[in-house]
């Protein structure tokens, strides 16, 4: 009994320090940076205007469990990166991978998502079966993501190009104006799934195994909190409940 109770209580004192320096002191709610289009991650529900979604969803989840109150703003997804770097946000979520490039100038939580990146082309392609079939192809993406780096890295041979967001992509795909795009695969499916009216569909293997974090400033004392809700968040089932609600099953076993 003695021994829980001090435990505990040394638990409550990290937690109230890790959260005083983190925002209390500041009195102002931790500021979590996402944006708009990244579905079912973060996107804007058109029928009532909110900003939804599965990262949505969790990092208030993680804020109740972890006693912290929010703000969110939106912006670009590459501005997320940026402004966390730069100590402007307390947290970013937005389907984020974890990189060693960003873990450089970013801390990252425990990963919350596996996810990785897949080709869509248009439902009558013959030509383009996997990523094999690239050279000069026009292959576009999103602006400062790990997709936009494969390809440039990859494949030099193939016309990439980077859009502001990803959405033009997939309208540029429909209308012909690109052979493919590259992206993540929760996020492809999803859209050739309910928004792409049949047109777009996967093409060849995933190609690159990702995790997403949620990313802090370097230093940030929030890094611990966050990861003991997320595990508490997995431990009760919360997480599954969200992982089903925005995916349609539970998160997959290890
Ligand atoms: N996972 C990719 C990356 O980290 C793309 C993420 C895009 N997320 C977004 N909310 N637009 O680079």
């Amino acid at each position: 009994m003695r021994n829980a109770g001090s435990s505990l209580a040394v638990l409550v004192a990290a937690g109230a320090i890790a959260l005083g320096a983190g925002c209390g002191e500041r009195e102002r709610p931790v500021t979590v940076a996402t944006d708009t289009g990244f579905v079912p991650f973060e996107f804007i529900d058109t029928r009532t205007g909110e900003l939804v979604g599965f990262d949505i969803d969790l990092i208030r989840a993680i804020a109740d469990r972890a006693g912290f109150e929010i703000r969110i703003v939106t912006l670009d997804f590459d501005g997320i990166v940026a402004g966390v770097q730069s100590g402007r946000f307390d947290i970013g979520i937005a389907g984020m991978t974890i990189t060693e490039a960003r873990a450089e100038t970013i801390d990252f939580s425990d990963p919350y998502y596996d996810a990785g990146l897949i080709l869509a082309v248009r439902a009558d392609e013959t030509e383009i079966r996997s990523e094999a079939d690239l050279a000069g192809r026009r292959v576009g993406t999103r602006t400062g993501t790990t997709s936009e780096d494969y390809l440039r890295r990859r494949h030099p041979d193939a016309q990439v190009v980077a859009f502001p967001g990803i959405v033009e992509a997939y309208m540029d795909l429909r209308a012909g104006r690109l052979d493919a795009v590259l992206y993540d695969v929760p996020n492809v499916r999803y859209y050739a799934a309910r928004e792409g009216g049949g047109e777009i569909r996967t093409v060849g293997d995933v190609l690159q195994g990702e995790q997403y974090g949620i990313a802090f400033p370097k230093g940030s004392p929030l890094v611990a909190p966050v990861n003991d809700a997320l595990r508490e968040l997995r431990a009760d089932s919360t997480f599954d409940r969200l992982h089903e609600t925005w995916f349609g099953d539970p998160e997959p076993e290890e």
